[in-house]
């Protein structure tokens, strides 16, 4: 296996990840972050996020993986992978602002010897890798340095929580590229996951139906779009099942069996087919709306991704709309959540469905107590704006409330001893706004259970 330099730029959840994972199969890797805070952390072997065995392998990886500023930047470097966030700007665009800062630092920086091959792994919108490339070479042109610049497109798949998993167990590895030599230097970096040789870490054993990933290369912008139309399909299955989940509810069906009996079916599949509160986190929102807002620059409209943001936003809004029904009046009640990110594994709060209930049950002038495993400590730094109470057990955030939300499916949830905790509320209301209690258990057990489509 040839053992490539490679810098990242941005240690988020994406960027800590495929640096670890890169090191971990065998590539020396270097770091880059803006943010001094987080690059002292890593220095120290301290993971700024709760993503699972991150913290781990990087113990272990010492000698492979290093952490700096851009006062750090290596000319050295074979590959170069971008990383920084894109966060979605108020008219739906992605804010590719970062990524330019980035192009224009590496067009001050590279020096003519040898230009390594830069690589967009940023959800990025279509023509970025143009657009990067074109920025560098803008710069390199201004200090008299006129070679061609190499930019691929390779977007990352990975889901917050299992992120180590899927990076080192990929369905498939996407590389957009117009120059061979990219293609080939990517295939090169790829490999030991391409062909499965890497020892697998003892806490993430290779799965056993694994069949070997495939190597999809492509045009950048075929590339660039397969990463939004994934995203948006998977968001749109969500939101096709929370419909269903709807019609479920006032015909009288159960969900669950409802999307088994179509999940089983090959063409349709089992997978994102949970319905509940809805979607979240840091991607499907902002990249089904990049991907609208792309399609509006060619006048071009998507109404079903257009509707499977609408269909999420209401899923939300049947929270309150199933608590109204069973407390009649919100006005004063306590309302307990069980669950504050945007799903169980990670602490990220980035659209998370509870932030959007919390706010409107407190405008309609409910108490709201939330309890989390992981994420409360986040959720009090980036939400000091929500009055609402954290509470340090499930015991303390039944005493005294009228209902129970499940937002979050964290298995320590499914366990609880909800017969002593129906007993410390003043209501025994409970909203399962994951599908995942037992109903039977809850309802012997004087709950008025609430489920989602069912
Ligand atoms: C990011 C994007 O948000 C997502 O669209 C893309 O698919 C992958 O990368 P994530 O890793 O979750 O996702 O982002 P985030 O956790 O916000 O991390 C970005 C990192 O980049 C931060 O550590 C930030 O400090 C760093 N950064 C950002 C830079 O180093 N330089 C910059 O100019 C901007
Ligand atoms: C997602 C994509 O899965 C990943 O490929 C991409 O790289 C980044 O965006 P992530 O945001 O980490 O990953 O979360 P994911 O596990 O996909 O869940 C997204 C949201 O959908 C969560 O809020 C989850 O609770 C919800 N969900 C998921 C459902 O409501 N029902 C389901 O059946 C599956």
């Amino acid at each position: 296996m040839k053992i490539l330099q490679i810098t990242v730029i941005g240690c988020g959840y994406v960027g800590l990840t495929t640096s670890v994972a890169l090191a971990y199969i065998g590539h020396r890797v270097h770091c880059i972050d803006q943010n001094q805070e987080r690059v002292q952390a890593l220095q120290n072997g301290i993971v700024p996020m709760h993503e699972m065995g991150v913290a781990e392998l990087l113990g272990q990886l010492r000698d492979r993986i290093s952490f700096g500023r851009w006062d750090s930047f290596n000319l050295t470097t074979e590959v170069i992978i971008i990383a920084v966030g894109t966060p979605r700007k108020d008219n739906g665009e992605a804010d590719t602002s970062y990524v330019e800062a980035v192009a224009r630092e590496l067009g001050q920086r590279l020096s003519g010897d040898g230009l390594p091959i830069i690589v967009n792994k940023s959800t990025v919108p279509i023509g970025s890798a143009r657009r990067v490339e074109s920025v560098v070479s803008y710069y390199l042109k201004s200090r008299g340095i006129n070679i061609p610049v190499t930019v691929a497109s390779n977007p990352e798949f990975l889901r917050e929580g299992v992120a180590l998993y899927d990076t080192f167990y990929p369905d498939r590895i996407v590389v957009g590229a117009n120059q061979g030599e990219a293609i080939n230097i990517l295939r090169e970096m790829y490999a030991p996951i391409l062909e499965q040789t890497f020892i697998p870490p003892e806490f993430l054993p290779r799965p056993d139906s694994y069949n070997l990933p495939a190597f999809i290369t492509t045009t950048p912008t075929s590339a660039e779009l397969i990463k939004y139309a994934a995203n948006t399909f998977l968001a749109m299955k969500i939101s096709y099942i929370n419909e269903i989940a709807g019609l479920a509810e006032r015909v009288g069906a159960d969900i669950l069996e409802v999307a088994r009996g179509i999940g089983l079916d090959k063409r349709i599949g089992v997978q994102y087919l949970n319905a509940g509160i809805g979607w979240g986190g840091s991607c499907f929102g902002k990249d089904v709306q990049a991907l609208i807002h792309t399609a509006g620059q060619y006048d071009y409209d998507m109404p079903l991704s257009s509707a499977t943001i609408q269909v999420n936003l209401r899923q939300r809004e049947e929270i309150i709309r199933k608590l109204q029904s069973a407390l009649k009046v919100l006005r004063g009640s306590t309302v307990g959540l069980l669950g504050l990110s945007f799903k169980p594994g990670t602490d990220d709060l980035r659209d998370a469905p509870s932030i959007t209930v919390a706010k409107r049950l407190i405008e309609m002038g409910a108490h709201v107590k939330a309890y989390d495993p992981v994420a409360m400590e986040n959720c009090r730094k980036s939400h000091p704006e929500l009055d609402m109470l954290y509470a340090n057990s499930a015991e303390e955030l039944a005493h005294g409330s009228d209902a129970l939300v499940l937002v979050t499916e964290w298995k320590e949830f499914l366990s609880l001893p909800y017969n002593q905790l129906g007993k410390l509320m003043r209501q025994k209301v409970i909203v399962d706004g994951r599908n995942v209690l037992d109903r039977q258990l809850l309802t012997e057990a004087g709950f008025n259970y609430i489920g989602v489509g069912r």
